[in-house]
């Protein structure tokens, strides 16, 4: 189920549209088309082909000279094309001589490895980053980045948004909250967690997990912090990728009594296998979502819920466009529940 343009912040814009180009990567086409038809532009024309050996190859099919043009290009599965397919575009119309290039990243991929945990690791959060400017990128937007510090990664203009009043207002409209409380599978998510906990108007439950020695799978609750017998536990992440910290955190709170309707909420849905077979757990009724990434046919047996970030991105390259405050866009929202 999507929600619809009327579950996002802002109705479609009424008056003439804004002079502004917008062109889609293969990786979101249908977010690129929604974030157009709010902003009554069509999608720019371009046409994108791999030679035989996988290089990718665009052409834009009319001139960009002089105009103000955004990029909506998500850098998910698979990562390493869809990055170098933006940075190929990028470039294309920085050759073509467009006034501006924003790239419009919903999903900013790589962006876990932001730091480095043991010795002789990348820092591919910041290798992205100048990746992006060395292209040609003048700005880039992206949503809920896994690590707020990430923007400082850029020397470029950046604009971090958030999905969470879009998230959270769903919560609040469809939920029955009596029972319920947010918890977050992280302590490292805690301010995160405390921001939905605060516009539910519930109280929060904080894990610690732990990764095991298969980094990307093996996860293990060490505590639970904060009363879950008898209640509904929301769980709140950024991301739900194999779905181990998911299941994992789901398991330890039925454990401690919670009831078996546990409602997920993560802004992006990267869901490599096996995400799907382990969400199927029937404890798990709801699993709330953007789509900042598309889910294609994943439909976690009919219980996933996605709601659309088109009119947020939409509003937000009208103001870049115009040259607006993105930040008002969440001031209201940011006064009521602060961090
Ligand atoms: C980790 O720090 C993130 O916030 C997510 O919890 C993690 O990426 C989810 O990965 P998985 O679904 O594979 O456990």
């Amino acid at each position: 189920m999507t929600e619809s343009a009327a579950a996002a912040r802002r109705p479609n814009r009424s008056g003439p549209p804004i002079d502004v180009d917008i062109y889609s990567g293969s990786a979101t086409p249908e977010l690129a088309q929604a974030v157009a038809s709010c902003l009554g532009r069509p999608l720019g024309r371009r046409e994108l082909h791999r030679f035989a050996d996988g290089e990718c190859h665009v052409q834009i099919q009319e001139s960009v000279r002089g105009r103000d043009i955004y990029i909506v290009q998500s850098t998910c599965y698979p990562v390493n094309e869809h990055l170098m397919e933006l940075l190929v575009m990028i470039d294309a119309f920085r050759r073509a001589s467009a006034a501006r290039v924003t790239a419009i990243i919903p999903y900013y991929g790589y962006a876990r490895q932001e730091k480095k945990t043991t010795g002789r690791e990348p820092i591919t959060a910041k290798l992205v980053a100048n990746l992006l400017s060395t292209a040609g990128a003048d700005r880039v937007v992206s949503v809920d980045l896994h690590s707020p510090a990430i923007q400082g990664f850029f020397d470029i203009g950046m604009d971090h948004l958030t999905a969470i009043p879009l998230l959270g207002e769903y919560l609040r409209q469809h939920m029955d909250l009596s029972d319920a409380v947010v918890v977050t599978p992280d302590t490292g998510r805690v301010k995160v967690a405390d921001v939905y906990a605060n516009m539910l108007n519930i109280p929060l439950v904080v894990m610690h997990k732990r990764r095991g020695g298969n980094h990307a799978q093996d996860v293990e609750v060490r505590a639970i912090v904060g009363e879950v017998a008898n209640k509904r536990p929301i769980i709140v992440d950024d991301i739900i990728s194999t779905g181990g910290t998911i299941v994992t955190c789901t398991q330890a709170l039925l454990e401690a009594g919670a009831k078996p309707d546990i409602t997920v909420v993560a802004t992006h849905a990267v869901l490599t296998p096996p995400a799907e077979e382990r969400l199927c757990m029937p404890e798990i009724t709801r699993v709330v979502t953007t789509d900042t990434i598309p889910l294609g046919n994943k439909t976690l047996g009919g219980k996933v819920v996605v709601i659309s970030v088109a009119s947020l991105l939409a509003e937000t390259i009208e103001r870049l466009h115009e040259g607006r405050s993105i930040s008002a866009l969440f001031r209201d929202w940011r006064e009521s529940y602060p961090v």
